[in-house]
């Protein structure tokens, strides 16, 4: 039995995706636990550019089956935008993709709701994805959400619409002094109930037999450990788990049934949208690596924040998701970087933090403790095996492994499927 959770170790955007595409191939099942369509998952292949949102990654291995959980918030216009999208780069969905029956669904007035309460943060705004996975979360929270399984009666589902719309109505006045179109609603989610009416299982039931078929199973993690709701720089975070035990309950599988945890990281650091980022680089230097990494997001196309390594961060993801094994990912962007700096701890107030701090205050004033490493200046991108990478980039790697007590499993070195290295003798590589 192999089921390996693949998670975020930062901010989101580690290059998540190309890493489970890459796993994929050797797993008969990827599942996605958490999140929505605020994911936003680059996968190249040959050239051709895929962005998955809510679809695992793993669906563009020929055969292999995906699974959207219960713990993923679910907007059927986009779910069927995306098969439709992916349909044209010649793959086909049918009998291979699975949906949770219990998923909560995004309806419009959740964009609509979150696009009023950023406007009212003003400058503490979080700065979402405006997919209105917050306001969906909400609903499933206060116990007023609507679900898949509720779609798939449309008499059971127009009875409870017209509950939440009630309320949904009067607030929407009170914000827009306008009305919802209840029958508009009602009749686009017909049309769309239909559409994914195919693909609607029950999901958890889905796992655990395949779990107990001996079959393996690669969890798909969104956004990433900064961004989990508990756990991250709260309120700067999306709404979900995005942590690795985020999986046992998006998905409905046992803790005991995880077989391994892999953390994905950059070679340096990345964040979207508002709130503290410690290591963050100088106008410049952010613009260069951004130049370099092209780092502007999948989703919104909003130019993405950077900064340098931060080991303290790190620190924190491997403990909460208790990280095997290490993914450094698009090395090849620090290829002409002459100096590379690496934070290796907090200081506040003149005294060193132990703990990461829970106070988005308190990370706003830290002074990150930097370790100056040399770069290597040579290009990487062609290198397969990592004894080949040159010195100053194995002794990078190596400062990261040592100090985080973590193997690192597989090394990015472009966009590209084929442009990764794996090390032999790893416990990742014991998962292929
Ligand atoms: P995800 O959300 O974690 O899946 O990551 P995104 O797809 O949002 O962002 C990662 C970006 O980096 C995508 O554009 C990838 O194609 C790209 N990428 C992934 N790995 C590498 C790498 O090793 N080198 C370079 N240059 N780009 C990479
Ligand atoms: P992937 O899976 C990076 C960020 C948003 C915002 C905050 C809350 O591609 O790594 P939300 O719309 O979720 O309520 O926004 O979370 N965010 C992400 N940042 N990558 C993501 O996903 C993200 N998903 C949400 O930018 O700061
Ligand atoms: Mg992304």
């Amino acid at each position: 039995m192999k089921a390996i959770a693949v998670v975020g170790a930062q901010w989101g955007d580690e290059g998540k995706g190309k890493v489970v595409d890459y796993l994929a191939g050797s797993f008969d099942y990827s599942a996605r636990y958490g999140g929505g369509h605020n994911a936003g998952h680059t996968v190249i292949i040959d050239g051709h550019r895929f962005v998955l949102q809510l679809i695992p990654c793993g669906i563009l291995r020929p055969g292999k089956k995906a699974i959207i959980g219960a713990g993923v918030v679910v907007d059927p216009a986009a779910l069927v935008a995306e098969v439709d999208n992916i349909a044209k780069g010649g793959v086909d969905v049918n009998g291979r993709l699975f949906l949770s029956n219990r998923a909560h669904l995004i309806f419009p007035f959740h964009r609509e709701l979150e696009k009023s309460a950023e406007a009212a943060r003003g400058p503490h705004r979080i700065g979402t994805t405006s997919r209105g996975i917050g306001p969906a979360y909400e609903d499933k929270m206060a116990r007023c959400g609507l679900r898949v399984c509720d779609l798939m009666d449309m008499e059971r589902f127009e009875r409870k619409l017209e509950r939440v719309i009630e309320e949904k109505d009067a607030l929407s006045r009170s914000c827009y002094a306008k009305g919802l179109d209840t029958a508009g609603i009602l009749e686009t989610y017909r049309e769309l109930g239909g559409r994914i009416r195919g693909f609607v299982a029950d999901t958890s039931a889905v796992v655990n037999r395949a779990l107990g078929e001996g079959k393996s199973i690669l969890f798909e993690g969104a956004q990433g450990t900064m961004l989990d709701i508990d756990h991250g720089t709260y309120p700067y975070v999306t709404s979900s788990s995005a942590i690795a035990g985020g999986a046992c309950t998006g998905l409905g599988v046992a803790p005991t049934k995880v077989t391994g945890v892999i953390g994905v990281t950059k070679a340096y650091t990345t964040r979207v949208g508002g709130g503290p980022f410690p290591t963050e680089m100088p106008d410049l230097d952010a613009q260069a690596v951004r130049d370099r990494g092209k780092e502007y997001g999948a989703v919104t196309g909003r130019p993405r924040r950077c900064g340098w390594l931060d080991l303290m961060m790190l620190r924190y993801a491997v403990q909460i998701n208790g990280i095997d094994s290490l993914v450094v990912t698009k090395l090849d962007v620090f290829d002409t970087q002459k100096d590379i700096q690496v934070c290796v701890g907090y200081k506040y107030n003149g005294s060193k933090l132990n703990e990461m701090p829970a106070e988005v205050e308190v990370l706003a004033e830290v002074t990150p403790e930097y370790r100056t490493l040399p770069g290597w200046q040579q290009q990487t991108d062609h290198i397969r095996a990592a004894a080949d990478l040159p010195k100053a980039a194995s002794d990078y790697l190596k400062f990261i492994s040592d100090s985080l007590g973590a193997e690192i499993g597989m090394i990015s070195t472009g966009p590209e499927r084929d442009a990764t290295i794996v090390p032999p003798g790893t416990k990742l590589a014991s998962w292929l």
